[in-house]
């Protein structure tokens, strides 16, 4: 098992993988390796107990296409031991029914498979009606929110306070 952390994602017009990037950006080199599920495969997963996973929610709380092509392989690794933590890409105002859903998805997908998830990020600042992607309690999504379409200008310093609690929960 490596100590570098697998940072999985996949995106269709490219907000995902401009963060995933911005991510990255912020993690050293040599602690870290970018996968795009669109075109590497979902094993590699196995390879890391640490993991960052980044999802857009796309087609009213819907998983976008290349995590929805891997889901049922998804479904069969084992995520217990493996420290997760996730990001979701959304539209809180064109799509505030269905906020981040698919990233609600994965979480739940992680902690049925065993997978502990971390680092997760206050709904302060957002407004949504509905969201698969809260704590129970609803005071926090499950991981890092971002909203390109409506609150671009907030990424960067939203992903800036939130990898070095990643890092931190993954005890680097
Ligand atoms: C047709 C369409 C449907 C969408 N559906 C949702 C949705 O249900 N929930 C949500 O939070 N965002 C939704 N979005 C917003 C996308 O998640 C958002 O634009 C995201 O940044 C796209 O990421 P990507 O460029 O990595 O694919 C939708 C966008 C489009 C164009």
């Amino acid at each position: 098992m490596t100590q570098r952390i697998g940072l999985f994602y996949a995106s269709t017009t490219g907000n995902t993988e401009t963060v995933a990037e911005q991510i990255a950006g912020l993690i050293e080199e040599a602690q870290v390796d970018l996968h795009d599920l669109a075109s590497e495969p979902v094993s590699s997963i196995t390879q890391y107990d640490r993991l960052i996973m980044g999802i857009p929610t796309w087609d009213f709380g819907e998983l976008q296409e290349d995590w929805d092509a891997v889901w049922p392989e998804l479904e069969q690794i084992d995520f217990s031991g493996r420290k997760v933590a996730l990001f979701g890409l959304g539209d809180q105002l064109g799509y505030g029914e269905w906020f981040l859903d698919a990233m609600g998805l994965l979480g739940e997908l992680v902690q049925a498979r065993g997978g502990e998830l971390v680092a997760p990020w206050p709904v302060n600042g957002y407004e949504f009606e509905q969201s698969r992607a809260l704590n129970p309690d609803g005071t926090h999504f499950i991981g890092l929110a971002i909203d390109e379409d409506g609150q671009a200008g907030e990424t960067a310093e939203r992903i800036a306070r939130w990898v070095p609690e990643v890092l931190s929960a993954f005890e680097l």
